[in-house]
């Protein structure tokens, strides 16, 4: 069981992104694989899909592979059945892969690092899993630091600490690119789309209710740290409704292994 298959139903829904942005995320993906031909990739922690259809719908040769069934049974149902394309979706830990060594020309680790329980174990066996001209991409979303969503995330950490719960994260948890330079990788960033979606309080207090981390917590402590953040919300930006038009961001890390590195 993952916490995931509890909020695989809502996950689409609550964490949208825009139309063109999974596109535009495989685009600049596909640019940086050398090589010609059609290279196969691995999608870990590839969820419900809503990155990983683009793939899929484009005729990749794609794996998709994520702990949690729940998340890759709304990834199945997305994508029609699957002897229409050259993908496949499999239910798998990643820090335990069962894929040979330096079998794949790509591994994609879409918003898992900060997700993920161990990312450093992730990174190391995605190395294990690439071959030698392979490259392992980590991407994520960029809000805005003066926003509703990052000032409401501050403010929650602070009402969590004052509550005497540690649900501070690794300082580097959202750092992709910390992880892949302690892996000793060749390391860039990309931004492969741009957009500006509305933000409200209440939209963030639903979708951080139903957060992996935020929802492992005790129903008391929960309860009474959402009452806290939703009245410093409501005095804050005058409205739990207020309504904010902010800039977003996707970001890729690509990260080249070195000769030697992992193989
Ligand atoms: C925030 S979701 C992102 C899903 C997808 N990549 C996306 O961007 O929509 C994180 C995903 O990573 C998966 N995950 C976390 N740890 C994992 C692990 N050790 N092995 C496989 N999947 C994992 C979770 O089950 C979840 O589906």
């Amino acid at each position: 069981m993952s916490v995931y298959d509890a909020l695989a139903p809502g996950f689409d829904r609550l964490r949208a992104f825009p139309d063109d942005v999974p596109g535009a995320i495989r685009r600049t993906v596909l640019g940086a694989i050398r090589g010609t031909g059609r290279p196969l990739l691995l999608d870990l922690g590839a969820g419900s899909g809503r990155i990983g259809a683009a793939f899929v719908a484009a005729g990749d040769r794609y794996i998709g592979a994520d702990l949690s069934l729940g998340m890759l049974r709304v990834f199945a149902a997305r994508c029609g059945s699957p002897h229409e394309n050259d993908a496949l979706l499999a239910q798998a830990d990643g820090e335990r892969l069962p894929f040979r060594d330096a079998a794949f020309d790509a591994v994609l680790l879409m918003q898992v690092l900060s997700a993920a329980n161990h990312p450093r174990r992730l990174v190391a066996e995605a190395g294990r899993v690439l071959n030698a001209s392979g490259v392992l991409i980590a991407g994520r979303t960029i809000a805005p630091e003066d926003g509703i969503d990052a000032r409401m995330k501050r403010r929650l950490a602070e009402i969590l600490e004052a509550m005497g719960v540690d649900a501070r994260r690794n300082a580097s948890a959202d750092t992709s690119a910390h992880w892949l330079h302690l892996h000793g990788c060749e390391v860039r960033t990309v931004t492969a789309a741009t957009w500006t979606a509305e933000r409200t309080p209440v939209a963030f207090l639903e979708r951080h209710a139903a957060g992996a981390r935020f929802a492992v917590l005790p129903p008391p402590i929960k309860d009474l740290a959402m009452l806290r953040l939703r009245d410093w919300a409501a005095a804050s930006f005058g409205s739990l409704n207020a309504v904010s038009a902010e800039p977003f961001r996707f970001d890729l890390t690509i990260c080249r292994l070195q000769p030697g590195m992992s193989h």
